[in-house]
């Protein structure tokens, strides 16, 4: 039996540090573990232009403890009126990889998103030709579509189409979450790739109302059945390089999660890699892990691995974190509903 591994330092793909005293309080718990992440846009207002990237990769770097050692690297959040030069620009400074889109109204701060992505074509012309990836929030937003359909119907009539018109273009299918998604990206080509967060490959639907409603298990796209968990799993474990972690770590405060109309997100920077490294030994996949979190990520965005390593060991179990403290409330940490016995030595 396994009792120790170390891999590459990994990093996260997809997180959300938000700013002020959230940004604070939740960079630790990423910079902890991962050497690098790819900083979500969806701030109010939206972080759309270089400057704008620019300017939250200061606060970022600002709000890092002494002696961290991590790198944010930043996207752009795509909206109708996104200046396709700017983007260029953007790609060229080196601080900027990736482009995100949400459709307009698809989940959290996302009302300046992408109404019509027909509407946003010269920007993507650009992006196929200087190899930028778009990282894509892939849920249709139509009301009248079931909210665990919409991820499976955004991939028959905004993916597929977009990928027939723009085939040279790079693209993220970001937390993937169903069957279908996993075979879309295994049937198709190495410009398209996925991220698979932590909670998805452990929570199903029923989990979000297991004895009564969880709203802290309630984030978007929405946990699906256990048969699209099993997919999720088999496409982590498989080293198949196009799957890699983008944790969608999303923190919200309390208070605004244990509501009437709670927001979407899961908090799980803080125990995502004790939570895959049972995972994947519950997979008997061990090896793979460090291709998930490490390898395949860097592959697809053209960087190399991260210098240093991260050591977990297998020990009795820790007992479940504390809320993060914040200047503005607690955030509460994802509980797996397992004893988490991997330890991460830092
Ligand atoms: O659950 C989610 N939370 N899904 C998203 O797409 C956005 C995120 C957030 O920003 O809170
Ligand atoms: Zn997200």
């Amino acid at each position: 039996m396994t009792s120790s591994l170390t891999i590459q330092r990994p990093d996260d793909w997809h997180v959300h540090l938000r700013d002020g005293a959230i940004l604070r309080a939740v960079l630790p718990e990423t910079a902890r573990h991962f050497g690098r992440a790819l900083i979500m846009p969806n701030l109010l207002p939206p972080m759309v232009t270089l400057q704008d990237a620019k300017a939250y990769r200061l606060r970022i770097l600002d709000a890092l403890p002494e002696g961290a050692d991590f790198t944010p690297l930043m996207t752009l959040y795509l909206t109708e009126n996104t200046d396709a030069k700017d983007v260029k620009a953007a790609y060229a400074s080196g601080m900027v990889n990736a482009v995100k889109l949400y459709p307009a109204g698809a989940t959290t701060n996302s009302a300046s998103g992408v109404a019509d992505i027909n509407n946003v074509s010269q920007v993507l012309e650009v992006m196929s030709e200087i190899g930028m990836p778009l990282c894509v929030h892939g849920e249709v937003t139509d009301p009248e579509v079931d909210i665990f359909d919409r991820e499976a119907r955004f991939i028959d009539t905004v993916l597929a189409p977009l990928r027939r018109r723009f085939p040279g273009l790079r693209i993220v299918l970001e937390h993937v979450t169903t069957k279908q998604g996993v075979e879309f990206v295994q049937n198709s080509n190495a410009n398209l790739a996925a991220t698979i967060t932590t909670h998805h490959l452990i929570l199903d639907r029923n989990d979000i109302f297991k004895g009564g409603i969880r709203p802290h298990y309630y984030c978007l796209p929405i946990a699906k059945r256990a048969l699209h968990r099993a997919a999720l799993r088999r496409a982590a474990t498989s080293g198949d390089k196009r799957f890699f972690l983008g944790t969608d770590s999303a923190p919200h405060l309390d208070p605004t999660k244990e509501s009437a109309c709670g927001c979407a997100g899961i908090f799980s920077a803080s125990n995502t890699m004790a939570c895959l490294a049972q995972v994947f030994e519950d997979e008997n996949a061990l090896p793979k892990l460090e291709a998930f979190t490490s390898l395949s990520g860097p592959a697809f965005y053209g960087l190399a691995p991260n210098p240093g390593t991260l050591t977990l060991t297998k020990g009795t179990a820790l007992p479940p974190l504390a809320p993060i403290a914040t200047d503005d409330g607690p955030i509460t940490v994802f509980d797996p509903g397992f004893p988490l016995c991997w330890h991460v030595n830092t």
